[in-house]
């Protein structure tokens, strides 16, 4: 009698599971982080948008803003940015030689940059400061050095 109580409850917890799972994949669009866009690293100098770093104000786009960063040893390009504050920002990344960290201090950002990848988040700056970007990944001699900065105003 017991046994047929538990194997119930085990199959009812495993569709109840199954149920979340299905649910959070395709109805709320929770997916892994795959797909990621493709970019010559040698080539990314000439390549849009990483061809002029920086902020761009776009139309038509759930974001009011995109914010273009090229990641190098040991640098960021733009190496400081003004953000106006509560623009919806997202943020595309990218490394030119080796993988680098992109952390904005203080911010929900922090990707990692893959050569050959794009890396992107959306994200929107509610509060006014400076927010210091810092490379979390071990790249060479120069990794300490590695920053920029976001001004938001
Ligand atoms: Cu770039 Cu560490």
């Amino acid at each position: 009698k017991f046994e047929k109580i538990w194997l119930i409850f085990g199959f009812g917890a495993l569709l109840v599971f199954l149920t979340v799972i299905g649910v959070s994949a395709f109805y709320l669009g929770n997916q892994p982080p795959s797909c990621l866009a493709t970019i010559d690293p040698e080539k990314v100098d000439t390549t849009a948008p990483f061809d002029k770093p920086g902020l761009k104000k776009v139309e038509g786009k759930e974001w009011d803003y995109e914010l273009v960063f090229v990641a190098s040893a040991f640098s960021y390009s733009p190496a400081r940015v003004e953000v106006p504050l509560g623009a919806k920002v997202k943020v595309i990344a990218t490394s030119k030689d080796v993988m680098h960290g992109f952390q904005a201090a203080g911010t929900n950002v922090n990707m990692m940059l893959e050569p050959g990848y794009i890396s992107e988040v959306v994200t929107t700056f509610k509060n006014p400061g400076e927010f210091l970007i810092v490379c979390n990944e071990y790249c060479g001699v120069g990794h300490h050095m590695m920053h920029s900065m976001i001004e938001v105003v």
